[in-house]
C-alpha cells in the first residue's frame, strides 16, 4: 500500500470502530440493535465478531472526523462522507447498519450499509470505488474463509452478508459473498487459488437460481475448480432457512444436499417449459445435451440421460 491507501484504511478502521461502539453502547442505536437482536436473531457476540455497526441519523461522522483532524480530502476520498452542491457535508451511510468490507488480509477497505427503513427501495449501498475499494476484486468474509478452507478444502459462495453470518451461526466459517454483483474473473481467481472446491448456495428464489446459472457459465474458465450446487428449499435464502429450521438443518443442507452442476442444469433448463409440448421438450433436450457436452461428467451424465429418457 502507498501512503494514501494506508490513510484510507486507517480512516475506515476508525469509522468501523465508532460504528460498532455506536450500535452496541449508545441509545441512538436502540432501534437498530433491536432489529438485529430480535428480528435478525443475531447475538451481541456475532455482532462483535463481524464488526457490525450503525450510523445513527442524529450523529455526524463528518463532525467526528473534523474533531480527529482528518483532512476533508481524505474524508471525501473514503466515500463515507460526501458533499452537496452547496458545499455542505453529509454522511453517506446515515441510518444504516454497517458491514465492514475487508480485503484478503483483513484490512477494512469499504462498507456496505443496510437501511432500517422498510420503505427505502435501496436496501444496501456500498462505498464508492476508491484507491483501496475495488468491488469486483473483493469477496465478503474472504479473509476468514480462506483460513477455514485450509481445513474444509472448500469455500461456500452465498448471495448476502447475512447469509454468510447464517453459515457462521451454523458452524461454517468458509462462507463468502460477492457484493451483490455477478461473480467476476478476479473473484474466481481468488477462490480458485485458495480451494479446490466451491459450493454455490445462492438464494432459492428465481433471481438466485439465474445468478447460479450465470456463475456456472463464468466458472467454465476455471476448469480445475470443482463445483457443486445447493438449492435452498422453498425459494428461501440461507438466513431465512436458518430462522425457520435452525442452524443444524442449515449445516446439513450445506454439507449433504449438494448436487452436480449437470443435475442443476437438468432442473434449471426445465423452467418456463411445458415438457408435454413436443417443441418445448425438443428445445429442452437440445439445451441440456449442449450443456452436458460442455461439462463432461461421465457418471452424472449417464444418470441424467437416463432421467431424460423417462421425461
Ligand atoms: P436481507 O434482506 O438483509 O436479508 O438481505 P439479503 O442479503 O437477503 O438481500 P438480497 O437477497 O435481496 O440481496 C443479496 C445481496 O445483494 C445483498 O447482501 C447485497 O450485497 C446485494 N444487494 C441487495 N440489495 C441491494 C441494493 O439495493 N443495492 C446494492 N448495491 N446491492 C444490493
Ligand atoms: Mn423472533
Ligand atoms: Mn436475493
Ligand atoms: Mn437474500
Ligand atoms: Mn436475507
Amino acid at each position: 500500500f502507498n501512503e494514501n491507501e494506508l490513510k484510507l484504511i486507517e480512516l475506515n478502521k476508525q469509522a468501523s470502530e465508532i460504528f460498532t461502539h455506536l450500535l452496541l453502547n449508545t441509545d441512538l442505536s436502540t432501534n437498530a440493535l433491536k432489529y438485529l437482536l430480535e428480528e435478525r436473531h443475531l447475538s451481541r457476540e456475532t455482532i462483535a465478531d463481524f464488526q457490525l455497526g450503525f450510523l445513527p441519523s442524529q450523529w455526524s461522522l463528518h463532525d467526528f472526523f473534523e474533531e480527529k483532524k482528518i483532512p476533508v480530502e481524505t474524508q471525501l476520498e473514503s466515500g463515507i462522507i460526501s458533499q452537496y452542491d452547496d458545499g455542505s457535508f453529509h454522511d453517506v451511510f446515515s441510518n444504516r447498519i454497517m458491514f465492514p468490507l475487508k480485503d484478503s488480509y483483513g484490512n477494512i477497505v469499504g462498507f456496505s450499509g443496510r437501511t432500517l427503513d422498510k420503505n427505502n427501495s435501496v436496501k444496501y449501498i456500498n462505498s464508492k470505488e476508491t484507491a483501496v475499494f475495488k468491488k469486483s476484486k473483493l469477496l465478503y468474509h474472504f479473509d476468514v474463509a480462506k483460513q477455514a478452507a485450509k481445513v474444509s478444502q472448500k469455500l461456500l459462495l452465498l448471495e448476502g452478508y447475512l447469509d454468510v453470518i447464517a453459515a457462521h451461526k451454523a458452524g461454517i466459517d468458509y462462507g463468502i459473498a460477492s457484493m451483490g454483483t455477478s461473480l467476476t474473473k478476479d473473484q474466481l481467481q481468488l477462490i480458485s487459488r485458495n480451494t479446490p472446491k466451491l459450493t454455490i448456495a445462492y438464494d432459492g428464489d428465481s433471481a438466485g437460481q439465474s445468478a447460479t446459472w450465470r456463475a456456472i457459465e463464468e466458472i467454465k474458465n476455471f476448469p480445475h475448480l470443482q463445483l457443486e450446487i445447493v438449492t435452498i428449499p422453498n425459494q428461501k435464502d440461507p438466513d431465512e432457512y436458518l430462522q425457520q429450521n435452525g442452524p443444524g438443518a442449515l449445516k446439513k443442507i450445506f454439507e449433504e444436499d449438494s448436487t452436480s452442476i449437470n443435475d442443476f442444469a437438468f432442473e434449471y433448463l426445465k423452467k418456463g417449459r411445458n415438457l408435454e409440448n413436443v417443441g418445448n421438450l425438443s428445445d429442452y433436450t437440445n439445451d441440456l445435451l449442449n450443456f452436458l457436452n460442455e461439462h463432461p461428467d461421465p457418471i452424472a451424465n449417464d444418470l441424467i440421460l437416463k432421467k431424460l429418457s423417462d421425461q
